[in-house]
């Protein structure tokens, strides 16, 4: 059955912009992290957000979101375990990033993609890649001066798709832009070394890629 419950696995900007956010559109938001009780303390009760383990969070609703480290992800899901993911829509917002030499690349990718390793993990979840595009800034009623574009995702389960796409139009996105099954993952998470270039030439972090035709 679905519900209005959703688990946030990351207390980043990721974490706190979605859990905040999510809130504010009336979900129960339970953000899940290493340190709860270090968490608890700094999130503003005010925010309707509760605070968790990565286990926690992840059994709270029927909607999870992945949004740790790029090189903490399989980790982390490993450890709350498949069976807590079972059945569940995993929204994984997460990019396999590497910043240590001083510019910004994928650890990996061309043909694999952090999307594909942990739909691989949860072979009884649905993930939709989706959010990992844009910045944090613009993940919840997003304001683009030339018009807001669909939200690229992509998964192998067209159901779980369309419920992404309801939650994107909830929060205030026109809509999805559907580039296929979970090896599209790939392209979506090389666009962000780009989307970073992109965002130092124009001086901004809350651009966002689109087709035009
Ligand atoms: N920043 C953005 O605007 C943006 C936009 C799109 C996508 N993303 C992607 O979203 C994800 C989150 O990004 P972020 O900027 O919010 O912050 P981040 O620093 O990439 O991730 C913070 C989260 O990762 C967890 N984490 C870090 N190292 C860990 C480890 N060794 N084991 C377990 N958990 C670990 C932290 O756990 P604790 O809570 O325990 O500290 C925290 O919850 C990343 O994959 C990023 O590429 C970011």
């Amino acid at each position: 059955m679905e519900t209005r419950r959703i688990g946030i696995l990351g207390s980043g900007d990721v974490g706190q912009a979605l859990g905040r956010g999510f809130a504010r559109h009336g979900w129960d938001v339970k953000l899940g992290t290493r340190r709860p009780d270090e968490l608890r303390t700094s999130m503003d009760e005010g925010d309707g957000v509760s605070v968790g383990t990565f286990a926690e969070a992840t059994t709270h609703g029927d909607v999870v979101v992945l949004a740790v480290r790029g090189d903490a992800a399989e980790a982390v899901v490993e450890m709350v375990g498949a069976a807590n993911f079972a059945e569940k829509l995993v929204l994984d917002a997460t990019n396999p990033l590497d910043f240590s030499s001083g510019d910004v690349h994928l650890s990996f990718g061309g043909t694999d993609s952090l999307g594909e390793r942990i739909q691989a993990k949860l072979p009884d979840a649905s993930v939709v890649k989706c959010f990992n595009t844009v910045s944090n800034i613009q993940m919840i009623d997003p304001e683009f001066e030339a018009g807001t574009p669909p939200m690229f995702i992509c998964g192998n389960d067209d159901e779980a798709k369309a419920r992404t796409e309801e939650i994107l139009v909830e929060l205030g996105w026109p809509g999805a832009m559907d580039v296929g099954d979970i090896t599209a993952a790939r392209y979506l998470e090389a666009l962000v070394p780009l989307w970073v270039r992109v965002g130092s030439n124009l001086r901004t972090w809350k651009h966002a890629f689109t087709a035009v035709q």
